[in-house]
């Protein structure tokens, strides 16, 4: 049922962009007034693809800063929250995580929610969630949410997929050098008392050739800092990269395995990688080679990594990840998760590490940067870049000397004649640029039309609504 255009104020006459803007904001709370007025503070002003534009951006607001309601949950990082609350926003931020019946209650009110992996943003939530616009995952994955559901009624989702990279990039340099000098099995030894002083086997790195699988994030990360250390860097992905420094891309994996002292492996885990290391590829590995993991658990073949280390194959291994993983904090990673583990757990030189590969303060604040910055662009100016279940759209920003533009969202089906109809509407005004992209069954328009008057928004904003494509429209000005 389309929703009608509501509090539209009058636009001021004496061209002061301080005063009010609107947006309409459609599924039922459609249009608030809003305040704006360009904040040289603003975090991350959206670019241009034109370059640096040559006046001042305008900045365009959805709702009246103080209207715009944010409910952030599992203890968000503060820097996120800051972000978040510079710009005027009503933020509440709670240290935990709610139950399915309190997040309901809460959610029907909030335009924005901000959650880490533990909220659980079903469908049965989300219908109840009428005034949500977007949703920010503060970590990386984003299976908490339905995110069908979530695109099919106008809600953006975004996440921070990347900003761990490097947290598990300097991981692997310490267990690079902790393998080659057994460092681990030394500590344990000198945690039961046990002085075992030993050079055998134990190695410097300089010199020795890393080996790494996807040349992705992490694994470029990682190049750069194994060459700095003096090693000798070779890579193999699927995709030809031109490597950083004077690491090298070798044709296959096989090329990768017989080449390399140390082997590292950042791939995804799709269909192509699952076992990707298994008894082939190790025996394929030098002897007394190594083998490090903090990309999937699936990735490696654990049973045939054990045979290899007790052959003595492979000299010492580090596991971050694994085919099962509890998904609690304890006394939980026995033999009822995975059947090997006691197996695993007798070898020498291996480093086992709970997935904290990208665990660290900096990448939390990264994560929460990335996510606010998103969160930001996606309510003051409709740009979808980086979410992960509509399409990427962005126009550059319009500008202090456009007073009379305004920005239209079209969130809608995509069913063909859209276009058509939608052109008809905006037809009437200067459409300035437009871009639109669909994914799946949801396309996402974004018009910037020029010299329109606030009584023709109104018009404007309640013909879109009317079309039976509809799913949800904002327009900012
Ligand atoms: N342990 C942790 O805490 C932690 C933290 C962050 C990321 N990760 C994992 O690390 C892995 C890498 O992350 P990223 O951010 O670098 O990903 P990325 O997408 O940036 O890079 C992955 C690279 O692997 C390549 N690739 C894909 N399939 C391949 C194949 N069959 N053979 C060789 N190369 C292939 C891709 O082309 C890409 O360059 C992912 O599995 C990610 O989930 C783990």
């Amino acid at each position: 049922m389309p929703t009608a255009a509501l509090n539209i104020p009058e636009r001021p006459t004496n061209g002061d962009n301080s005063l009010s803007r609107t947006v309409s904001n459609s599924r039922t709370d459609p249009v608030n007034s809003l305040s704006t007025s360009p904040q040289l503070s603003f975090h991350s002003p959206q670019a241009s693809y034109a370059g640096p534009p040559k006046v001042s951006a305008k900045q365009l607001r959805p709702f009246q800063s103080q209207d715009v309601k944010i409910l952030l949950l599992e203890n968000v990082n503060l820097v996120g929250q800051e972000i978040l609350k510079k710009q005027g926003y009503q933020v509440e931020a709670l240290k935990s995580s709610l139950p399915e019946d309190q997040l309901i209650e809460k959610i029907q009110d909030v335009n924005v929610i901000g959650i880490r992996s533990k909220t659980q943003l079903s469908a049965n939530v989300l219908r109840h969630a009428k005034n949500l616009i977007v949703i920010g995952c503060f970590c990386i994955g984003t299976n908490q949410v339905d995110l069908q559901y979530a695109a099919e009624n106008g809600i953006a989702v975004f996440n921070s997929p990347f900003s761990n990279s490097r947290s598990v990039a300097e991981l692997m340099i310490a267990e690079i050098i902790t393998l080659a000098r057994q460092m681990a099995d030394r500590s344990m030894e000198m945690h039961h008392g046990v002085w075992n002083k030993v050079s055998n086997g134990c190695w410097e790195v300089r010199g020795k050739t890393l080996g790494i699988v996807g040349y992705g994030h992490v694994g470029a990360q990682l190049s750069v800092l194994a060459e700095a250390m003096g090693m000798r860097v070779i890579y193999y992905d699927v995709i030809n990269l031109m490597g950083l420094g004077t690491a090298q891309q070798v044709p296959n994996l096989q090329a990768l395995l017989s080449g390399a002292d140390f082997v590292t492996l950042h791939v995804p885990e799709i269909e192509e990688t699952k076992n990707m290391m298994g008894e082939k590829e190790l025996s394929q590995m030098r002897n007394g080679a190594y083998l490090l993991n903090a990309s999937r658990g699936s990735v490696v073949d654990i049973p045939a990594l054990i045979a290899a280390m007790k052959s003595g194959k492979i000299a010492g291994a580090a596991l971050d990840v694994y085919p099962n993983e509890p998904g609690k904090n304890g006394e939980h990673f026995n033999s009822q998760l995975n059947a090997w583990g006691e197996d695993l757990r007798s070898l020498k030189n291996l480093i086992l590490t709970p997935h904290i590969g990208g665990s660290t303060e900096e990448a939390q604040s990264a994560i929460g940067v990335e996510v606010a910055d998103a969160l930001v662009n996606y309510v003051n100016f409709g740009t979808t870049t980086g979410a992960v279940n509509m399409p990427e759209v962005t126009l550059r920003s319009l500008t202090l000397d456009e007073p009379n533009h305004v920005r239209v969202i079209y969130i809608h089906k995509n069913v063909p004649g859209v276009l058509r109809r939608v052109n008809e509407i905006l037809g009437d005004h200067n459409v300035d640029k437009q871009m639109t992209d669909s994914r799946g069954e949801v396309a996402y328009l974004m018009a910037d039309i020029s010299n329109v008057n606030v009584s023709e928004i109104k018009d404007l904003y309640q013909s879109l609504e009317d079309l039976g494509s509809r799913i949800r429209t904002r327009v900012l000005y």
